[in-house]
C-alpha cells in the first residue's frame, strides 16, 4: 500500500478554467515485473482521478460552454464589426488615396501651369521692362518740354503786351494803309488831271471838259468825242453852265443837246435827262426857233448864262466834250497810283487828232 501510494504521487494534473494540462514528471524507471504489480492501484487512482478529471473538465465544459460559445459569438461579432470597420476604413482610405492621387495630378498640372505661365510671365516682364525704358525716355522728353513750356509760359505776359502792340502797330499801319491807298488814289487822279490839262483838257466840277479848236457837224463833233471816252457835253447846273460860257467866251461851241424823233422833244446825248424847266433858263431868249425847222442841235453863242441857240446840225463849229472824273477801266494802277492811261495810246481817227495834237495843230 505504501508503493501505491508513491505511484499515485508521480503523476501530475494541472486543471485551469479553460484547459487541463496532464503531463507526467519524470518518467518513473521501468521496474521489474513485480513493481509493476505494485504500481496497478496507482494507476486506478490515476484513471479514476483522470475520470474525475474528464467528469470534472466535461461539467466544467458543460457550464462554460455556452458562455464559451456566447464569448467567441461576441468575437467573431467583433471581428466582423472589425472586419466591417476595416473595409471601410480600406475603401475609405482608397478613396482618400484616389482623392489625393487626383488632387496630386491636378497639382502637378497646376505646377506644370504655373511654370508655363511663369516662362510667359517673364517674357511679359522683359517686355514690360522694355516698355518702362521707353516711357522712362518719353517722361524725361515730357519733362524737357514742359520746362520749355514753362519757360514759354514766363513768357506769355510778355507776349501778350507784344502782341497788344503789334495790334496797335497793325491797326496803324491799316489805317497808314489806308491813308496811302485814299492819297495814292488822289495822286493818280492828280497825276490824270495833270495828264488830262495836258491834253487840254480841263477839270471842273468833277468832269473833264474839252473845248475844240477845229470845226465840225454836230455829229461828227460827238463822233469824235467818243474817240476820247466822252460825249458832247450836257449841261446840268447853272455853275456848270457858267464855267462852260466863260470859257468859251462868247465862241459857238456844239453842246451834247439835240431832237431826237419825230416828236423833237430835246435829248442830251451822253444820257443825262433833260428837264424843260430847268433847262429854259439856259435858251437865249426867243431860242429855241427852230429857224427853217431845220434847226435840231444846240450850240452855245453867248457869255452869258442864257447863252444857248438851236442850230442846222450840218453846220460846222467847235465843240465842247466831256467826260467823268474817273479813269477808264482799262487804266492801270499799282497801290492806287496810275501807271498808265489809254489817252497816250488812243487810236488816232482820221481828221481827227487827239486833242493835244489838236491843240499844237490848229491853236494859234
Ligand atoms: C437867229 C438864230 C438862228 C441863226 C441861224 C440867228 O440870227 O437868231 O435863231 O438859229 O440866226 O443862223
Ligand atoms: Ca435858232
Amino acid at each position: 500500500m505504501k508503493e501505491n501510494k508513491k505511484e499515485v504521487q508521480v503523476a501530475h494534473f494541472t486543471v485551469d478554467n479553460q484547459d487541463i494540462s496532464l503531463w507526467p514528471r519524470d518518467p518513473s524507471p521501468k521496474k521489474e515485473s513485480p513493481a509493476a504489480l505494485r504500481t496497478l492501484p496507482s494507476v486506478y487512482v490515476a484513471i479514476i482521478l483522470l475520470a474525475v478529471g474528464l467528469v470534472v473538465f466535461f461539467l466544467a465544459m458543460i457550464i462554460l460552454y455556452p458562455q464559451l460559445l456566447g464569448r467567441i459569438d461576441d468575437v467573431k461579432i467583433s471581428v466582423d464589426m472589425l472586419k466591417g470597420r476595416a473595409e471601410n476604413t480600406s475603401v475609405f482610405l482608397s478613396s482618400e488615396i484616389k482623392k489625393l492621387r487626383n488632387k496630386l495630378e491636378d497639382s502637378r498640372t497646376q505646377v506644370q501651369m504655373l511654370n508655363h505661365s511663369l516662362g510667359y510671365s517673364e517674357v511679359q516682364m522683359q517686355l514690360l521692362s522694355a516698355m518702362l525704358k521707353q516711357d522712362t525716355a518719353q517722361l524725361q522728353a515730357l519733362t524737357s518740354s514742359w520746362e520749355e513750356l514753362e519757360a514759354l509760359n514766363a513768357q506769355i505776359p510778355m507776349l501778350k503786351q507784344d502782341l497788344k502792340k503789334t495790334g496797335e502797330l497793325n491797326a496803324k499801319v491799316e489805317q497808314l494803309r489806308k491813308d496811302l491807298q485814299t492819297l495814292g488814289a488822289s495822286l493818280a487822279q492828280q497825276r490824270y488831271i495833270l495828264e488830262m490839262a495836258s491834253q487840254d483838257w480841263k477839270f471842273f466840277g468833277g468832269n473833264f471838259y474839252y473845248f475844240s479848236t477845229m470845226k465840225k457837224s454836230w455829229y461828227s463833233a460827238e463822233q469824235f468825242c467818243t474817240t476820247q471816252d466822252s460825249h458832247l457835253t450836257s449841261v446840268t447846273s447853272a455853275t456848270e453852265q457858267e464855267f462852260l460860257y466863260k470859257v468859251a467866251k462868247g465862241v459857238p461851241y456844239w453842246i451834247g443837246l439835240t431832237k431826237i424823233g419825230s416828236s423833237g422833244s430835246w435829248h442830251w446825248v451822253d444820257g443825262t435827262l433833260y428837264i424843260e424847266k430847268e433847262n429854259v433858263r439856259f435858251w437865249i431868249k426867243g431860242e429855241p426857233n427852230d429857224r427853217g425847222e431845220n434847226e435840231r442841235c444846240v450850240t452855245l453863242v453867248k457869255s452869258s448864262l442864257m447863252s444857248w441857240n438851236d442850230l442846222t446840225c450840218d453846220q460846222e463849229v467847235q465843240f465842247i466834250c466831256k467826260k467823268g472824273p474817273k479813269p477808264s477801266e482799262t487804266d492801270q494802277f499799282h497801290d492806287g497810283i496810275l501807271l498808265h492811261s489809254p489817252s497816250s495810246s488812243q487810236t488816232q481817227h482820221k481828221g481827227d487828232s487827239h486833242p493835244s495834237n489838236i491843240h499844237r495843230e490848229f491853236s494859234p
